[in-house]
C-alpha cells in the first residue's frame, strides 16, 4: 500500500525532499496522474521504469515549471517558443533536441527529450518546491489504462511505490498531445491528446501531420512508447460507431456498455452495465471520464465491453484514439 497524501504545504515540502533524494512520488496533473522522479538522476529514472515494468526503450516525459526551465534541458527553436506561448502551462508535450544535462535513460538513449509544463496547481507547487525537472510517465503498470484519480494509481501501482499525492480527478483525462519539433521544418504530432493537431497547425501557420501509431499500425515506431495496444483493459472491448437501441436491448448482464452520449430518445431497458460518458455529448467531458469508466467496468468482472466512438473532431479525436488502442489485439512484441 502506498501512502496517499493530501496536497498540504507541509506534505508537498516533505515529498519534494523525497524527490530530491532520488525517490518516487505519484503526482496529479491535469491530464493523468504521473509517476515522478528527478529527471537529472539516472538512478531515480531507472526506478520509474522498474516500478511500471516499462521497457527502457520507451522514453519519459520531463515536466518543468516554465519555458526558462525547458531551455536548460533542450535547444528551443522559434516554433517551440510559439507553441509554449500558446499552450503552456497545459496538455502539450514538445520533443526537442536535448542538452547533455539530460541523462540518456530519460530519453531511451536518443538525442531528443520530451518536455511538458503542466497546469495542475499541485504539480506546479511541487515543481517550484523541488526545483528539479521531474520525469513522469503515466502512473500505471506498462500497457494498462492510465490513472485519472489517486485511487486508480493505488489500485495499479500501490504495492510498488511509496507515495501518492491526491490532487483530485484529472480535468483533461487523457494524456498530453505530443508534438515533435526536433526538426522545426517538419513538425509532427506523435500522440493526440488534450490539444488537437488543428490547434497546433493554427499557431504554427502550417499543416502538421499526425503520425499516430494507432492509425499507422505497421512500420517502425517513431516514438517507441506509442504502441498500438496501450491503455488496455483486461476485459475484451469492441467498438461501435453507434450503440443502437437493439444492442442495448439484447446486451446481457455480463456485458458493459460505454455510450458517448445519451441515446435518443432515451435508454431502452437493458441487463447490461451502462456508462454514459457525456449526457450532453461533450467530447471534452467524455475525455475527462473515459479512463475512469474503463477502470470501473474492467473491475466489474464482465465478459465483454462495448464502447461507442465519439464524433471524430476536437477532443473526440483523442477519445477515439484511446478507445482504439484499448480495443487493439495484443501485438507480438508487447
Ligand atoms: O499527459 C501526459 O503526457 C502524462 C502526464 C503524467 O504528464 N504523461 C504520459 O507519459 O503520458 P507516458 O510515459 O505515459 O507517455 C510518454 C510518451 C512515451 O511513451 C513516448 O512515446 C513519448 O512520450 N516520448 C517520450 N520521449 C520522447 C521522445 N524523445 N521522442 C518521441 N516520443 C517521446
Ligand atoms: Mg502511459
Amino acid at each position: 500500500m502506498a501512502a496517499i497524501h493530501q496536497p498540504t504545504t507541509a506534505n508537498l515540502r516533505r515529498l519534494a525532499r523525497v524527490l530530491a533524494e532520488g525517490g518516487l512520488v505519484a503526482v496529479p496533473t491535469e491530464t493523468v496522474y504521473g509517476l515522478a522522479a528527478n529527471a537529472l538522476e539516472p538512478r531515480a529514472c531507472r526506478a520509474i521504469f522498474r516500478a511500471k515494468q516499462r521497457p527502457l526503450s520507451d522514453p519519459l516525459i520531463v515536466h518543468v515549471p516554465s519555458v526558462a526551465a525547458a531551455a536548460r534541458l533542450a535547444f528551443l527553436n522559434a516554433e517551440a517558443r510559439q507553441l509554449m506561448r500558446a499552450f503552456w502551462p497545459g496538455p502539450l508535450t514538445i520533443v526537442l533536441r536535448k542538452r547533455p544535462l539530460v541523462p540518456a535513460v530519460a530519453t531511451a538513449g536518443g538525442p531528443t527529450v520530451a518536455i511538458r509544463c503542466p497546469a495542475h496547481p499541485v504539480m506546479r507547487r511541487l515543481l517550484r518546491l523541488c526545483r528539479l525537472p521531474l520525469a513522469a510517465p503515466s502512473a500505471n503498470p506498462f500497457g494498462f489504462i492510465s490513472p485519472t484519480t489517486a485511487e486508480h494509481v493505488e489500485a495499479g501501482l500501490g504495492r510498488r511505490i511509496p507515495h501518492i499525492i491526491d490532487g483530485g480527478a484529472c480535468h483533461v483525462g487523457v494524456e498530453s498531445t505530443i508534438v515533435d519539433l526536433s526538426d522545426p521544418g517538419a513538425p509532427q504530432v506523435l500522440r493526440v491528446g488534450g490539444i488537437t493537431a488543428a490547434q497546433i497547425a493554427r499557431v504554427l501557420g502550417r499543416p502538421v501531420p499526425v503520425r499516430n501509431q494507432a492509425v499507422v499500425a505497421a512500420g517502425p515506431l517513431r516514438a517507441p512508447g506509442l504502441l498500438t495496444r496501450h491503455y488496455s483493459p483486461r476485459t475484451p472491448l469492441r467498438l461501435h460507431n453507434r450503440i443502437s437501441a437493439a444492442l442495448l436491448r439484447r446486451a446481457a448482464a455480463d456485458e458493459g456498455l460505454i455510450l458517448f452520449a445519451a441515446p435518443d430518445p432515451g435508454l431502452p431497458k437493458t441487463a447490461a452495465r451502462v456508462t454514459i460518458l457525456s449526457r450532453r455529448g461533450s467530447a471534452k467531458e467524455a475525455a475527462r471520464r473515459l479512463f475512469a469508466a474503463l477502470h470501473k467496468l474492467d473491475r466489474a468482472g464482465l465478459r465483454q465491453l462495448h464502447a461507442e466512438l465519439a464524433p471524430e473532431t476536437g477532443a473526440g479525436i483523442a477519445v477515439n484514439d484511446r478507445l482504439r488502442r484499448a480495443a487493439a489485439k495484443r501485438r507480438g512484441h508487447e
